[in-house]
């Protein structure tokens, strides 16, 4: 407790807020490089010893918890509650959860201010305490204006010490609190300046403590760094119950929220939006954007019943091959990795004998979506075989299967969730493996057929003849 004049110092790890009271350029706790920074000491009033996950805990510290048997705890899961878009409330895992900590990241001007707002404004009489240390509350009028709401309910304050904040809401008692962003709220107790490690850090937990004495939902902005990690420590996305993510071109419109962790669902969930001169409008079904209207007898054209996640996709795959004017033949692919398209082609020619040597071959898939999913090698085969023919296929036809190196054309998972999206969105024909489960390749009682194929020469039989 001995307490000199001079300002102590501690280095703390900027990717998992690990403390040292030296400089280490590698953090030994989570083995990252060159991430020390120095900052004052924490003041020890504010907490206990014990680190990051003491901070955390110290809210049960306070209360009498007392161990249970598991069996007779009460569950009431009713503490749900529905926050009006119903898009973010799937991705959530139904609804809010009262006194979860829900963090929200992204770059700058994704929409996660404009999103903050919205759901005060879509959740008519719901008390929300809308703080803000980036903006002033006129600026926080004009964008409610801009997004066409009312907000009855919605108290708007512009403040960043942490201790106010608190010290508002327990007074007007929210429903929601809402906070944009975490780096602009510094707290008092602590000597650094707003944003740093530990700032961020104990501002968190702090509010981490408020939600859960008085059982308020809290949501927490947050920025994201170059290297695409939420800015300030790691321990933040351990404090907080739910971690989404808001990516996309800033540039385009369309954006996905997508949940990277939930202690209260799936984390396989997305949601997609659509950035408008009115605020963001839910895209409850991404297929049909993604999808973009075209004439019948277009080559090169395949589409394919693809998964983000639970989410079945379904995208256009565009392939152009044309005869290569100089010796090396280009091969380029936007949206999908060109190793890949490279291996396709080469199966091509190994296998199923087409000279797309001397061809070059573009691939782009629409929508400027970047897909990872193995399941649309068969649409991208279908796709640069249709070019190269100049034989369409039709727009009702859709594809899920992956191509492995021997030609043979293989199942892929949740065939079933793919082709009923296929279904649901008018095709009539699904391509899948030969050798998915037979239930899948079972007759269906519905519009879509399902067509399954061994290997490309299969393939090609059923789809250009
Ligand atoms: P914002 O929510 O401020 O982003 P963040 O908080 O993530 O930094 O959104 C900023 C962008 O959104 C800005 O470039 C303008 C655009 N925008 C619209 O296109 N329409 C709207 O109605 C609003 C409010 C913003
Ligand atoms: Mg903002």
């Amino acid at each position: 407790m001995a307490s000199t004049g001079k300002v102590k110092t501690v280095w703390y790890c900027t990717s998992c807020g690990n403390e040292s009271p030296k400089w280490m350029g590698r953090c030994p706790a989570c083995g990252e490089w060159n991430t020390m920074v120095e900052e004052p000491k924490a003041a020890k009033a504010s907490s206990s010893a014990g680190g990051a996950a003491g901070r955390a805990r110290a809210f049960l510290d306070a209360s009498d918890a007392r161990p249970e048997p598991l069996e007779s705890i009460s569950l009431s899961e009713d503490n749900r509650f529905s926050i009006g878009i119903a898009e973010l409330d799937r991705v959530l895992g139904g609804g809010m959860v009262e006194g979860s900590m829900i963090l929200i990241g992204g770059e700058p001007g994704i929409g996660k201010s404009t999103l903050s707002l919205q759901i005060p404004l879509a959740c008519h009489g719901l008390r929300t305490l809308y703080v803000s240390g980036e903006e002033s509350a006129k600026q926080i009028k004009l964008r409610a204006q801009r997004l066409g709401g009312e907000g009855s309910g919605c108290l708007v304050l512009s403040e960043t010490l942490l201790e106010n904040i608190l010290a508002q809401a327990r007074e007007v008692k929210p429903q929601l609190l809402i906070v944009d962003s975490i780096q602009t709220i510094y707290s008092e107790g602590i000597e650094s300046s707003a944003g740093s490690v530990s700032q961020v850090r104990e501002c968190a937990s702090s509010l981490l403590r408020y939600a859960k004495e008085t059982s308020t939902p809290v949501i927490l902005i947050g920025h994201i760094t170059k290297d695409g990690t939420i800015a300030g420590p790691k321990v933040l996305e351990h404090i907080v119950d739910v971690v989404l993510l808001f990516e996309g071109d800033t540039k385009g419109s369309y954006r996905i929220l997508r949940s990277i962790k939930n202690r209260f669902g799936s984390t396989d969930e997305l949601a997609v939006f659509e950035m408008t001169g009115s605020g963001l409008r839910e895209v409850s079904n991404p297929s049909e954007i993604l999808i973009p209207m075209h004439q019948d007898d277009l080559s090169g054209v395949a589409i394919s019943a693809m998964m983000d996640g639970t989410r079945p996709f379904l995208v256009e795959i565009q392939a152009l091959v044309s005869t290569a004017a100089y010796g090396t033949p280009q091969r380029s692919a936007t949206g999908f990795d060109s190793r890949r398209l490279n291996m396709l082609l080469a199966v091509l020619e190994k296998r199923a004998g087409f000279k797309l040597a001397a061809k070059d071959v573009f691939l782009n898939v629409a929508g400027g979506l970047r897909v990872t999913d193995p399941a649309c090698d068969l649409a991208i085969v279908a796709s640069v075989l249709s070019s190269n023919f100049d034989l369409y296929i039709s727009p009702k036809v859709c594809f899920a299967a992956e191509v492995g190196l021997s030609g043979e054309i293989r199942p892929v998972p949740q065939v079933e969730r793919r082709i009923a999206e296929a279904e649901k969105l008018g095709f009539e024909q699904i391509y899948i493996s030969s050798f998915n489960r037979s239930d899948a390749l079972k007759p269906r009682g519905g519009k879509i057929s399902v067509v399954p194929v061994a290997d490309i020469p299969a393939l090609c039989r059923k789809l250009f003849q």
